[in-house]
Protein backbone atom coordinates (compact mmCIF):
# COMPACT_ATOMS: atom_id res chain seq x y z
CA UNK A 1 0.00 0.00 0.00
CA UNK A 2 1.02 3.44 -0.74
CA UNK A 3 2.23 5.10 1.93
CA UNK A 4 3.03 8.76 2.74
CA UNK A 5 4.62 10.85 5.87
CA UNK A 6 5.64 14.13 5.49
CA UNK A 7 10.02 13.19 8.02
CA UNK A 8 11.63 16.50 8.76
CA UNK A 9 10.16 18.32 6.70
CA UNK A 10 10.51 16.21 3.49
CA UNK A 11 7.53 14.45 1.86
CA UNK A 12 8.13 11.08 1.09
CA UNK A 13 6.00 8.45 0.08
CA UNK A 14 6.65 4.80 -0.56
CA UNK A 15 5.13 1.38 -1.41
CA UNK A 16 5.03 -0.38 1.93
CA UNK A 17 3.24 -3.98 3.54
CA UNK A 18 0.17 -2.70 5.62
CA UNK A 19 2.19 -4.14 8.43
CA UNK A 20 5.12 -2.28 8.27
CA UNK A 21 6.39 -0.53 11.49
CA UNK A 22 6.47 3.12 11.57
CA UNK A 23 10.09 2.61 12.88
CA UNK A 24 10.91 0.63 9.61
CA UNK A 25 9.42 3.12 7.23
CA UNK A 26 11.64 5.08 9.12
CA UNK A 27 15.32 3.63 8.49
CA UNK A 28 14.16 1.17 5.62
CA UNK A 29 11.94 2.96 3.21
CA UNK A 30 12.89 6.77 3.83
CA UNK A 31 17.00 5.40 4.68
CA UNK A 32 17.09 7.42 8.29
CA UNK A 33 19.07 5.42 10.17
CA UNK A 34 19.50 7.83 13.46
CA UNK A 35 16.04 6.24 14.51
CA UNK A 36 17.26 2.69 16.40
CA UNK A 37 15.88 -0.42 17.03
CA UNK A 38 17.01 -1.34 20.73
CA UNK A 39 14.54 -4.06 21.92
CA UNK A 40 11.44 -5.95 20.95
CA UNK A 41 9.18 -4.91 24.42
CA UNK A 42 8.77 -1.49 23.18
CA UNK A 43 10.70 -0.32 26.25
CA UNK A 44 13.57 1.32 25.53
CA UNK A 45 12.70 4.36 23.11
CA UNK A 46 15.19 4.05 21.15
CA UNK A 47 12.57 4.40 18.31
CA UNK A 48 11.55 7.75 20.02
CA UNK A 49 10.58 10.49 17.10
CA UNK A 50 7.65 13.07 17.17
CA UNK A 51 4.68 12.53 15.78
CA UNK A 52 2.94 15.69 15.15
CA UNK A 53 4.74 17.25 17.68
CA UNK A 54 3.80 14.31 20.11
CA UNK A 55 6.97 12.08 21.30
CA UNK A 56 5.53 8.29 20.12
CA UNK A 57 7.69 5.26 20.31
CA UNK A 58 7.55 4.15 16.62
CA UNK A 59 8.28 0.80 17.42
CA UNK A 60 4.42 1.04 18.26
CA UNK A 61 3.18 2.53 15.40
CA UNK A 62 1.86 1.07 11.96
CA UNK A 63 3.00 3.44 8.66
CA UNK A 64 0.19 3.08 7.48
CA UNK A 65 -1.51 4.52 10.62
CA UNK A 66 0.32 8.07 10.25
CA UNK A 67 0.28 8.07 6.37
CA UNK A 68 -0.63 11.83 5.99
CA UNK A 69 1.21 12.67 9.50
CA UNK A 70 4.30 14.84 9.98
CA UNK A 71 7.45 12.74 11.72
CA UNK A 72 10.39 14.35 12.98
CA UNK A 73 13.66 11.81 13.65
CA UNK A 74 17.07 12.31 15.55
CA UNK A 75 17.95 13.99 12.01
CA UNK A 76 15.68 16.14 12.15
CA UNK A 77 16.20 17.67 15.16
CA UNK A 78 20.23 18.39 14.71
CA UNK A 79 20.79 21.78 14.29
CA UNK A 80 23.94 23.06 11.83
CA UNK A 81 25.82 24.87 14.32
CA UNK A 82 26.62 22.10 16.29
CA UNK A 83 24.33 23.11 19.36
CA UNK A 84 22.08 20.26 20.97
CA UNK A 85 18.12 20.49 20.37
CA UNK A 86 16.60 20.83 23.92
CA UNK A 87 15.36 17.14 23.87
CA UNK A 88 19.59 15.97 22.97
CA UNK A 89 20.90 18.25 25.83
CA UNK A 90 17.92 16.48 28.05
CA UNK A 91 19.00 13.06 27.12
CA UNK A 92 22.67 14.12 27.47
CA UNK A 93 22.02 15.36 30.79
CA UNK A 94 19.96 12.69 31.95
CA UNK A 95 22.48 10.32 30.24
CA UNK A 96 19.85 8.66 28.37
CA UNK A 97 21.01 5.52 26.39
S1 LIG B 1 12.57 -0.26 19.96
FE1 LIG B 1 12.58 -0.23 22.14
S2 LIG B 1 10.83 0.99 22.62
FE2 LIG B 1 10.82 0.92 20.45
Amino acid sequence: MEVSIKINGVDQSHDVEPRMLLVQYIREAAGLTGTNIGCDTSSCGACTVHLNGESVKSCTVLAAQVSGMEVDTIEGLANDDGTLHPVQQAFHECHAL
